[in-house]
């Protein structure tokens, strides 16, 4: 049971509904017969029950309500099948890499890439990256406004690299590459990144700790480690909050 709750919610939702379907379909082969809209229902109980069961928060029970009426409404709309595969493919596409890490794609200010400008040592050959780049607007800003430093962006959704690629396609310092934040040895940066979200960050604040030289600069934009004090925080504009918590390794 643990072990189920460990899953990322995107995957406890998909269960629950899984489970709920396989139970309505059992309740079938024994004979029972639903009407649609009572099978919908069921579904929606069921499915609420489950994932109520699994640990996942209200927003997500909101959405396992609403999804089988959804469905419901779609199934006999006339839209062709490769409208819903190419609406899944581009949204996979864009913000799939941060499913699993529960983070979605949203971007700093410029007023927090002017602001980071000042965090990042001006000397020859420092090494900035960061961590799920987006569309690269920092890396690429930094980029050109340090030329001597090298500037690295990871970023996990193929099209949302792909802009931030071709942004940076021009800048000689600065490279973004394609995959998880996590497989990044942070030993080689003197100034790491990132604006994720709340979840990640015990993960990420301990790998920083772990890999990262002594003397480095880890930043977060906005979301705190638990238990830990920034050394300096600085409002940036942008969202309700906005901030750079700076914390020196
Ligand atoms: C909030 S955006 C931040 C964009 C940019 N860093 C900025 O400050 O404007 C977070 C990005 O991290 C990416 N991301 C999430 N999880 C990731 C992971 N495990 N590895 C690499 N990128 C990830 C998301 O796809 C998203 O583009």
């Amino acid at each position: 049971m643990s072990l189920l709750r460990r899953l990322p919610p995107v995957l406890r939702a998909l269960l629950a509904q899984a489970l709920a379907f396989a139970g309505l379909v059992a309740l079938v082969r024994l004979g029972l017969r639903f009407p649609p809209l009572l099978w919908v229902l069921l579904q929606a109980v069921l499915a609420v029950f489950l994932s109520r069961w699994l640990g996942l928060g209200p927003r997500w029970v909101f959405m396992q309500a609403t999804l089988p009426f959804l469905v419901r409404v779609l199934w006999g709309a006339p839209i062709p099948a490769w409208v819903y595969l190419l609406l899944f493919l581009g949204l996979a596409l864009f913000f799939g890499g941060g499913l699993l890490t529960r983070v979605p794609l949203y971007h700093a200010s410029e007023d927090a890439w002017e602001k980071l400008e000042d965090l990042v040592p001006d000397r020859p050959g420092l090494r900035f990256v960061d961590l799920g780049c987006g569309f690269g607007g920092p890396v690429a800003h930094l980029a050109r406004r340090r030329p001597e430093g090298v500037f690295v962006g990871v970023e996990a959704s193929p099209f949302t690299w792909l802009v931030a690629w071709l942004r940076c396609l021009s800048l000689g310092n600065a490279r973004i590459r394609l995959g998880s934040l996590w497989r990044v040895d942070l030993a080689g940066f003197d100034v790491a990144y990132a604006f994720l979200s709340p979840v990640p960050m015990p993960q990420l604040w301990a790998k920083a700790r772990r890999e990262m030289k002594s003397g480095s600069r880890f930043i977060s934009h906005s979301f705190e480690i638990p238990n830990e004090t920034p050394h300096r925080v600085i409002p940036v504009k942008g969202r309700d909050g906005a901030r750079l918590l700076i914390f020196e390794v």
